[in-house]
């Protein structure tokens, strides 16, 4: 089938590439030349697992790339709106990008095409874009609009989209429900996965995925709801990691006991520094907003958010713990991103803590394998340099903070580490290593919910081991 899709950012360029992948032909579309022209020229912007080899793949053939919308659109069958709804000083999202879009389809459409939105949208945006485009002049018969969510997570973005927990396809028409099935055809009756050249699952045995057709308004919901409720899940642990420091039980042990429960499920339980990206903290302000429109006051929503912002707040508390002052102090920093995977440093935690412990009047020495440049761009280079190994972080360094859980973090050689560090001393915000481990190699460890061999709390500079 021939594709538009409309915003070359990670939901467009990933959803593009795996649209050729799945044997359609497909337009890239984006209003910035310049990255047009570094994609025409095979240059791939984001850091994103089997992203390069797609792009090579079908780039040139399968995929192009264009500035021009309207033509493009003329082309198409479907065309899958992706473009940014980045929050308003309200916490809202804002959609006049999308608005523009639907203005610009408007004006040229002359045969029947599907209007799909891909960007995480409030409910009734659907109903918007068809508005829209037919006060710009469209045809109420050329066109129908569906919501068709997506679920990708950043660094496994590829395979989320290859290998889906289910399709949701929010639309009330049939030929529009059609359209989008056969799309998503070789994913739902599982021929993509037996194809020779495939890209493997990241989880073996990933059956194929439910196609589950919905209206609209509830795609649209489904998308908030989903992120919501991770997060809720991922703070209801970071939550329960601080009673566990309390009363000195094992998160671990909880995670596990809990977890197990098939009703509630291990993923998304990892305690932590809190949750950051472009997605959790912006959706949950907008799904807050949209809530309260609608007359509903989720105030749930607000704890949830309140818990993940204390999370690095109780971090730092840590280091000063462990520290006692701040001021001078060289720390090393391994993890910028706002998660191992990906070089994305929007909304990282990682970066929030970093600017507390400079203007506390640390110096930082930092690592991370795919972020530094980003994280530059916003952090500068006063009071921190940036290194290209993780022993380099660590080198003559007052204490080691783990703030991204890159997986490289947890085979580090704890052997040369302890001879590397000034002082023996890891305060890990992500649990990247055995609290065992940590202590038979001589390091003060403290983790996030777990019982440190010595307490944080008793952890006065003066009985610090090999510290003057
Ligand atoms: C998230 C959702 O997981 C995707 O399903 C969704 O499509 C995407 O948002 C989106 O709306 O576009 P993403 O932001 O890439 O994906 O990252 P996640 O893997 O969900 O992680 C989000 C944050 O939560 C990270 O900071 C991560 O470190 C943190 N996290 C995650 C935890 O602290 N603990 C966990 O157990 C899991």
């Amino acid at each position: 089938m021939r594709i538009s899709v409309i915003g070359s950012g990670y939901v467009g360029l990933v959803s593009g590439a795996c649209f050729a992948e799945l044997g359609h032909d497909v337009t890239l579309v984006d209003n910035d030349p310049v990255r047009i022209d570094a994609l025409r020229r095979g240059v791939c912007p984001i850091h994103e697992r089997y992203l390069p080899e797609l792009l090579e793949r079908h780039g040139g053939t399968r995929l192009v790339f264009s500035g021009d919308l309207a033509d493009s659109v003329d082309d198409a069958q479907a065309v899958f709106i992706a473009v940014g709804t980045p929050p308003t000083i309200n916490g809202e999202a804002d959609l006049s990008y999308i608005e523009s879009v639907a203005r610009e389809i408007a004006a040229g459409i002359k045969d029947y095409k599907i209007i799909v939105g891909k960007s995480t949208v409030p409910v009734y945006t659907s109903e918007w874009i068809r508005k829209v485009m037919l006060r710009n002049g469209a045809r109420a018969d050329l066109f129908d609009v569906a919501s068709n969510p997506e679920f990708l997570r950043e660094g496994t973005a590829v395979t989320d989209f290859l290998y889906p927990d289910r399709i949701v396809i929010g639309t009330s028409e049939r030929i529009c429900a059609d359209r989008l099935r056969r799309i998503y055809e070789p994913l739902v009756d599982g021929s993509y996965s037996q194809r020779a050249e495939c890209i493997p699952p990241c989880k073996p045995g990933t059956g194929p995925p439910p196609l589950i057709v919905t209206t609209p308004k509830s795609a649209e919901l489904i998308k908030y709801a989903s992120n919501a409720f991770l997060a809720m899940k991922i703070s209801f642990i970071n939550a329960v990691s601080a009673i566990c420091e309390s009363v000195g039980a094992d998160v671990d042990q909880v995670r596990e006991g809990i977890g197990s429960d098939s009703r509630i499920g291990r993923q998304f339980l990892n305690p932590g520094i809190g949750y950051g990206g472009s997605c959790f903290p912006k959706d949950l302000s907008a799904y807050r907003a949209v809530a309260r429109e609608c007359g509903y006051d989720f105030r749930l929503l607000e704890e949830v958010m309140r818990i993940n912002n204390e999370q690095r707040e109780r971090f730092l508390r840590k280091v000063r713990n462990v520290l006692w002052t701040l001021k001078g102090k060289r720390l090393g920093v391994l993890g910028l991103a706002f998660k191992g995977g990906t070089d994305d440093v929007r909304e990282s935690p990682a970066i929030s803590i970093i600017r507390s412990l400079i203007s506390d009047g640390c110096r930082i020495q930092a690592y991370d394998p795919a972020a530094v440049d980003n994280a530059r761009e916003l952090l500068g280079t006063e009071n921190i340099d940036y290194v290209t190994s993780a022993m380099e972080a660590a080198s003559n360094a007052d204490a080691l903070l783990v703030l991204t859980d890159w997986e490289e973090f947890r085979t580090i050689d704890l052997v040369r580490l302890r001879e590397v560090l000034r002082y023996p001393i890891v305060i890990d915000g992500r649990n990247m290593f055995s609290v065992a481990a940590m202590a038979e190699h001589g390091f003060i460890y403290s983790s996030v919910g777990r019982a440190d061999p010595e307490s944080v709390s008793s952890l006065r500079p003066k009985q610090v081991q090999g510290v003057p």
